[in-house]
């Protein structure tokens, strides 16, 4: 399979509103400013809040570590500006050669269809590199991100009961509950 560094190296227009792009310092800014927004503390427990200049730039390192391991992190870009709107990762592939999406989108910037078209563009690049099954595990709660992934042609598969520590380290549901989407091919 073609790591993704080759292809992160270049601006990649996605058929919507958005580009991917690498992520840059200039990024940093936008990215501590759309991160103290509540829905995304809550919806993704591992971003630090308060997220500093210093967590965004681990960002910068991060991508690079995930593109070593074969997977992906991308900034979403306005297709017009290259203003930073989000971000969208693939994360390394499990054992099984099986991915899975996840992604955020800064408050400005919502509601204009921005993830669905990104995670449908990530989603079938990652098919067509021969990841076997992509999939979006959102919290039973977080309802926006699952109409992204029905949107992006994601279907509901199921519930993963306990699937993964809240903010503050515990596991008991309805936090734990995650709702598991698989993109058919
Ligand atoms: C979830 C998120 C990425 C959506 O980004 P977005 O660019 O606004 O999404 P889109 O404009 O592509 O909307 C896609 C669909 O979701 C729906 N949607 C968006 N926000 C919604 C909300 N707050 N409540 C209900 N539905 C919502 C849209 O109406 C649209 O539905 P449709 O296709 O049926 O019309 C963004 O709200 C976000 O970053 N949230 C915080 C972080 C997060 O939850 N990440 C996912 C972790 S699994």
């Amino acid at each position: 399979m073609r790591r993704c560094a080759a292809w992160a190296s270049s601006a990649w227009r996605c058929a919507g509103p958005a580009i991917l792009r690498a992520l840059t310092a200039a990024d940093v800014e936008p990215i501590v400013r759309a991160c103290a927004d509540p829905e995304i503390i809550r919806f993704i427990p591992a971003m630090p809040a308060p997220c500093t200049p210093d967590d965004a730039m681990r960002f910068l390192k991060l991508a690079e570590q995930l593109w070593e391991a074969g997977g992906a992190l991308f900034a979403v870009a306005d297709a017009g500006t290259g203003e930073w709107l989000g971000n969208i990762d693939l994360k390394a592939l499990d054992p099984r050669g099986n991915g899975e999406i996840g992604y955020l989108i800064a408050p400005w910037a919502r509601g204009r269809g921005v993830a669905t078209a990104v995670t449908t563009a990530l989603a079938r690049w990652a098919f067509a590199q021969g990841v076997r099954r992509v999939e979006v595990l959102a919290a039973a709660e977080n309802l926006a991100s699952q109409r992204v992934a029905l949107a992006a042609g994601f279907r509901r598969e199921g519930v993963r009961r306990s699937a993964e520590d809240r903010r503050d380290g515990t596991r008991r549901r309805p936090g734990g509950l995650r709702q598991a989407l698989r993109r058919p091919r």
